[in-house]
């Protein structure tokens, strides 16, 4: 699937055919119709063709009542809107990935449904009565908690994005998947609702030697990672809400950590117990996994922030134009773990040009940011890239650039940035241009 591409070709066939089924108006389309069949078809088909005009079931029947959907979900006409995985990349479901559809959604909130979930040894079923978190360790005096417990400290909701550390992973050797879903799903940003976590661990009294926490999961895979104290104290959270509801079992029903704009590995889900520690653990997760092998045999660790990174969710593969050539609305999403995003650009032709796109929406503290790019498609091939600016000033590198310095062993932290080849049809296609 991986496809070279080192100056875009204008294909001539493609051109006229994207021309004819360009977006024409309904009158004109009409007024064509007419001209190659008689006027009776004509009026027959723009009919069909305008829902205004004709009479539908919608509107001729009462529909479901107030008691058909005691839970509500999407429209039937939305069955495609759907986390995806992707068959050959895990060995069994309990220890795999699916993808947050990105192509599909749009501002900066992952519904629920949609958040892309991975698990190490499949979604723990608790019962939040029964579930406990427990602090001990380098504490004055270790503590159990219930869930009422926890909902009785000061609440604070934030929206945060979380991404796991092996986004976009499987593009470190070339362009491999395609669709964004694929490429950059391992992404999803919610409102959470908890309560911090220093309150929890005031508490519990840090004694003067506390550096380190070590929080773990109740799940088979028990997941455990090791935090600094100083983020701890920083803006982590132990969440119980997602937009506003439970948190659903796939992202940790009842309990889970937030720890904002770091890899998602290290966000603990079906939290039971924090241990306060002088030293790291080094936890199974944080040495054979979640490291970045360089070209030279060493390992980087603890790369616990997640870069400044961007991609264009519309036009992609899974999302071409269909539309024909005009105005176009191109969209996206950007992040960076170290705070907001100041700026990001639109290249139409592989980097030649540049151009500033229109953040639109909330521009929240490591959350994802919402941009657009209006522009007039002439129906020649294009060479989509988005490039982020974050609030310290750091560039999202090009994967070249990213490979320079971190070799090609890598799964995860892969930034860099994402290009889409459009044809003259509309259709996406990821490759990589050198
Ligand atoms: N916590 C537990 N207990 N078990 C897990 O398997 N997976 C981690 C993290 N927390 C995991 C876990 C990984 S690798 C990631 S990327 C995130 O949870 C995924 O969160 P999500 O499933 O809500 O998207
Ligand atoms: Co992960």
């Amino acid at each position: 699937m991986t496809t070279k591409l080192n100056t875009p070709e204008l294909s001539r066939r493609a051109l006229l055919k994207s021309a004819a089924a360009g977006g024409v108006t309904l009158a004109a389309s009409a007024t064509v119709t007419a001209g190659a069949t008689t006027a009776a078809q004509a009026l027959e088909k723009e009919t069909k063709e305008n829902p205004i005009t004709t009479k539908q079931d919608w509107n001729q029947v009462l529909g479901d009542g107030v008691d058909a959907n005691p839970y509500g979900k999407p429209s039937e006409y939305e069955k495609n809107v759907i986390r995806r995985s992707v068959p050959w990349l895990t060995a069994s479901p309990e220890s795999s990935i699916n993808f947050t559809p990105l192509h599909e959604l749009d501002g900066i909130i992952t519904p629920n449904g949609l958040c892309f979930e991975r698990h190490h040894a499949g979604i723990a079923e608790v019962d939040p009565t029964e579930h406990r978190l427990m602090i001990n360790g380098l504490v004055d005096k270790p503590l159990v908690f219930t869930m009422e417990d926890l909902k009785r400290f000061p609440r604070t909701n934030k929206i945060y994005f979380l991404e796991c550390a092996a986004n976009s992973g499987m593009e470190w050797r070339g362009a491999q998947l395609n669709g964004c879903q694929f490429t950059h799903g391992m992404i999803h940003c919610v409102n959470y609702t908890g309560v911090l976590l220093k309150d929890i661990l005031a508490e519990a009294g840090l004694k003067t030697n506390a550096k380190w926490l070590m929080p773990e999961g109740a799940d088979a895979s028990g997941m455990n990672r090791s935090v600094p104290i100083e983020k701890a104290l920083k803006d982590c959270m132990v969440a119980f809400k997602m937009n506003g509801e439970a948190l659903r079992p796939e992202q940790g029903y009842p309990l889970r950590l937030v720890i904002p704009g770091w890899e998602g590995n290290m966000w603990v889900k079906w939290l039971r117990r924090i241990e306060v520690g002088d030293m790291p653990w080094h936890a199974r997760e944080e040495t054979s996994k979640y490291t970045d092998l360089m070209e030279n045999g060493k390992a980087r660790r603890f790369t616990w922030e997640m870069d400044c990174k961007s991609i264009i969710t519309n036009p992609s593969p899974q999302a071409p134009i269909t539309h024909g050539k005009g105005h176009t609305v191109l969209t996206g999403l950007a992040w960076s773990g170290r705070g907001t995003i100041d700026r990001v650009d639109i290249t139409l032709d592989g980097g030649k040009n540049w151009q500033k796109a229109r953040i639109d929406g909330p521009s929240l503290d490591k959350a994802l940011h919402r941009f657009y790019f209006e522009f007039e498609w002439d129906g020649r091939p294009l060479l989509l890239q988005s490039r982020a600016i974050d609030s310290t000033g750091y560039v999202q590198p090009t994967k070249d650039e990213l490979r320079e310095v971190r070799g090609t062993n890598s799964i995860y932290h892969n930034n860099g940035i994402q290009t889409w080849h459009v044809n003259g049809k509309g259709e996406a296609e990821n490759v990589e241009i050198s």
